[in-house]
Order: structure tokens, then sequence, then C-alpha cells
């Protein structure tokens, strides 16, 4: 008789905010893919895949054990708190905890997407993630009860704002480990929230992880090489009818799409930048309707930045001192188009 494999997670104590994945799974009726997203964690965090692993698994194993007394996920508040994701309230630790918890947060940079709160302690990340999130939340379909599948979700910040404007289930991928790792460590304390971010890349996943309501792609786009298979693979994953949002690069209109030969903005792999327009026929050729373009936005200092959670190189040393409309290589600043589509 040939026996069923069963699947595992690793036994580290970094990963325990996965064990309610298979329930989450479950009551979004996605639960026959708990199996192969188990596989997928265990597979993303075995301990060959990154030097600084089993650091970054430490710093969340040894984060303080309490419970937080409050959060603040939804927008709405992000006046009062600004714009911040808020975890814990500052009463809920003792000085040694906190230390202990700034020390496992520092382990974890660079923050590149924030600003986070915890325990009253402030994690400015390199971008203002809520300017892109107001940006997106004024443009889409409410996200009450809908799953979310989030595509490039980096540390989670964007998923726990959509379980903060009531998904169902919000399901992120990224195979970067280490905001893998932040977002673990933001989990440890929202055990509650439908909002899981798993090691892996959007064509890892199992060719049934689909019937998506919302799929985000944002800031992916111009890292893939096949820009139009990552658009058809998106699509595939959403249910008909279902809703894209689509953030990325663009070119000013009338330019032709840029292939940079070497960086971009000094950041490497990006492949294709196009214009907006163009976006638009590549969303048509692979079977998106109602393609809606909802804003166009020239990045600022103000929403990407060094910081002292990220303090290396950020947009002030990619534009040209003489001429901020173009990059140190000679291109025209970023700008990112926001469109929604439908399947
Ligand atoms: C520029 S960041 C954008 C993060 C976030 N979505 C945002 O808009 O701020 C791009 C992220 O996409 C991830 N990524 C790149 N290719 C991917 C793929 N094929 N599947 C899933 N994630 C991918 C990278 O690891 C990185 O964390």
């Amino acid at each position: 008789m040939v026996s069923k494999p069963e699947f595992h997670l690793p036994d580290r104590p970094a990963l325990t905010a996965y064990r309610s994945l298979g329930k989450a799974l479950g009551d979004a009726g996605l639960g026959e893919l708990t199996p192969t997203l188990e596989r997928l964690i265990r597979e993303g965090f075995a301990p060959d895949r990154h030097g600084k692993l089993d650091g970054w698994l430490q710093a969340v194993a040894e984060l303080p054990d309490v419970a937080s007394s409050y959060s603040s996920l939804h927008r709405q508040r992000q006046a009062l708190q600004g714009a911040a994701i808020c975890v814990g309230g500052q009463e809920d630790l003792n000085d040694d905890q906190r230390t202990r918890l700034r020390g496992c947060l520092h382990q974890l940079m660079p923050w590149r997407k924030g600003p986070f709160e915890i325990f009253g302690i402030r994690v400015d990340a390199e971008w203002r993630s809520d300017l892109k999130w107001r940006r997106v939340a004024d443009a889409i379909s409410p996200l009450a009860g809908r799953t979310v599948l989030d595509v490039g979700a980096s540390n989670g910040y964007y998923a726990w704002r959509m379980a903060g404007a009531g998904a169902r289930l919000v399901l992120g991928v990224d195979p970067s480990l280490n905001y893998v790792l932040q977002y673990l460590a933001l989990a440890r304390y929202l055990p509650q929230v439908p909002a899981y971010v798993i090691p892996c890349r959007l064509e890892d996943l199992p060719s049934s992880a689909t019937g998506f309501d919302s799929v985000f792609s944002m800031g992916v786009l111009y890292h893939q090489r096949a820009p139009l298979e990552h658009l058809s693979e998106l699509h595939r994953r959403l249910r008909p009818g279902g809703e894209l949002v689509l953030e990325t690069l663009v070119v000013p209109e009338g330019c032709a799409t840029l292939h940079p030969s070497g960086r971009y903005a000094r950041m490497r792999n990006v492949w294709m930048v196009p214009a907006s327009a163009e976006l638009r026929i590549w969303l048509a050729q692979t079977g998106f309707a109602d393609v809606r373009l909802a804003s166009v936005t020239p990045t600022t200092s103000e929403e990407q930045r060094r910081t002292q959670w990220m303090p290396f190189e950020s947009l002030a040393q990619a534009l040209d001192p003489q001429d901020p409309t173009t990059t140190v290589e000679g291109h025209p600043a970023p700008r990112r188009a926001l469109l929604i589509a439908r399947r």
C-alpha cells in the first residue's frame, strides 16, 4: 500500500505563526492547498537557503513572549498613528523586554516597507508604504470578505492592511527570506489576523491555487524577465470576474519600452519598463478586461528614503544630482502606475 505523504513544518519556534495557516485556508475554501504550502514553507526555510537564515530565525524566536493589548491595521486610524501599522502598547513591555525587542528587530534590518509601531518602537522603513496603500485603497473594490493573493508581499505591510480592510484571507508570497522573517516577527503578535506571507515565488504555487477574488502584483512586474508570462500567471490565479491590482514602474507616455542594459535607479534585475499605454495592451493580450489606469505617481524622497532602519542607498542616491528627472544611469526617473483590471 502506498502511504500518503505527510507534511510537517520545521520545528522552529520562529515559524509558529504558520500553525494557523491550514485552518485559515480551510475557512476560506482553500484547504486543499495546505499540504503543498507546508512543503513550500519547509523548503523555503531549508538551512542552506541563505547564510543569514539561522540568525534571522533566532532573532524571531527570541522576541519577548508577551501578548499585545492592542493592534491597529485599518487605515482610518492612520491620521492618529502617523500611518504606521501598530502592534502592542508601550505599557505591554518592561524595559528589559523592550531592549530585547529592539535588538531582535535590528537584526532583521534592512526594513524596506513600513512604517510599523511595535510596542511603541517606531520602525521607520525606507518606503512610506502607507502612501502607496492610500492610492491603492481608494482605487480598488472593497476587500471585505475577499480572498486575496499578494504577489511580492515582502514583509506583509500590505497584507496586514488588506486584512485590516476586512479580507477573509490574505496569502502573500515572496522569496526574500529577510522580509518573510520580518513578517513572522509581526505575526508573532497578531495571531488572530488571517494574513500570511510564505517564502516562495508565484510560479512555485501549485496549479490548484486559483479562484482568488483579488490578486495584487505591486512592484514585481519589472523584475520579471517575461512580464507577459507573469500577467498570464496572475490571470490564472483569479476567479472569473476577480480583480487584478497591478502597480509597477512606467516610463512617461510616448516613450518606448525601456530595456535597461545595466541597472535602473541603481536597482538590479529591472528587465522592462513600459509606458502605461503599453501596459494596457499587455493586459488585454493576457486576457484582462475593463482595464483602468487609476494613477501615475512620480516617486519622491518623501515616499522613499534612507532611514535609521534602512541605512543604505535610496532614491536620493539613484537620481542624477544635476537633473533629478533622470536616474544616475540617464533613464527617466521612477514613476509608478496603478492599474486595475478584471478577469
Ligand atoms: C519592489 S518589492 C515590492 C514589495 C511590495 N509589493 C510593494 O509594493 O512595496 C518586490 C518584491 O517582489 C518579490 N518578488 C520578485 N519576483 C517574485 C515572484 N516571481 N514571485 C513572488 N515574489 C516576487 C521580491 O522578493 C521583492 O520582495
